[in-house]
């Protein structure tokens, strides 16, 4: 659904992305793994338009995106769910819902899905009038996935969505995640949850300074004894 081709990304004379390749197949989740700076928000930057790669590209359905506006990236279907809690804090919850939906392809259906992200979170529906900065951490990152859902993308980008959550919420939000691979949508996950992200990984990558040093399934992944020991603390 979404092929990256000899990717390459610099920051100035820095290169974050080298000749990065990969497959994101549809209906599955595509896990990233790799230490601080690997290159991992790099990559999802460059995938979600924020970013301008220097070399290669992304195709998603068929179609070259690479390099394109994150807005249009963003028109075409592809969500993201940036790192750090990006909620609009003095809006609502529902007008931070209703903002996902800006998009013309999603506006039609908004109330449609508006209804949908209640049942999918019902802690914010408890709380649809209360103003997003003042959600608890794991509620505002509820809140950011719902809102990217409002956009009906057709792929979703999470990068470090378990950051910073209680481990009670990290279960709830991988149970999300989860359900909503179970229900089709294709995925691109980037956690430092390594065991749980291999766990619904259909695919995995290792990312090692901006390069792809080690991809596989899921599990192959998990029982790979070099991610056992750098990834799983085993
Ligand atoms: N705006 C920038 N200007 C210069 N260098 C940058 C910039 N953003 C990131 N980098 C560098 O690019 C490299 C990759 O950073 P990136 O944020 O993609 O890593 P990451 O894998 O997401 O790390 P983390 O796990 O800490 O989030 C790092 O060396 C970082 O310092
Ligand atoms: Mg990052």
């Amino acid at each position: 659904m979404l092929t990256i081709e000899g990717l390459d990304l610099l920051y100035g004379d820095a290169q974050a992305l080298d000749d990065v390749s990969l497959d994101v197949p549809e209906g599955a989740v595509t896990a990233i793994i790799g230490a601080n700076g690997a290159g991992k928000t790099s990559l999802i930057r460059t995938v979600s338009g924020i970013l301008r790669p220097a070399r290669g590209s992304i195709r998603f359905e068929g179609r070259e995106i690479a390099g394109l506006p994150s807005h249009t990236v963003c028109d075409l279907g592809i969500g993201q769910v940036a790192e750090g809690r990006q909620v609009f804090p003095t809006m609502t919850v529902r007008e931070n819902l209703e903002m996902g939906a800006v998009i013309p392809r999603a506006r039609e259906r908004a109330k449609a899905n508006l209804e949908r992200m209640l049942v999918l979170f019902p802690r914010l529906g408890e709380r649809l009038r209360q103003a997003a900065g003042t959600l608890s951490g794991g509620e505002q990152q509820m809140l950011a996935i719902g809102r990217c859902l409002m956009g009906e993308p057709r792929v979703i980008l999470f990068d470090e969505p378990s950051l910073g959550l209680a481990p009670a919420v990290v279960q709830e939000l991988f149970r999300i995640i989860k359900r909503l691979r179970d229900e089709g949508m294709t995925i691109v996950l980037v956690e430092q949850n390594v065991a749980a992200s291999l766990h619904l990984a259909a695919t995995a990558h290792v990312l090692e300074q901006g390069r792809i040093v080690l991809s596989g399934t899921g599990p192959e992944l998990l029982d790979n004894p070099k991610v056992q020991e750098a990834y799983l603390g085993l």
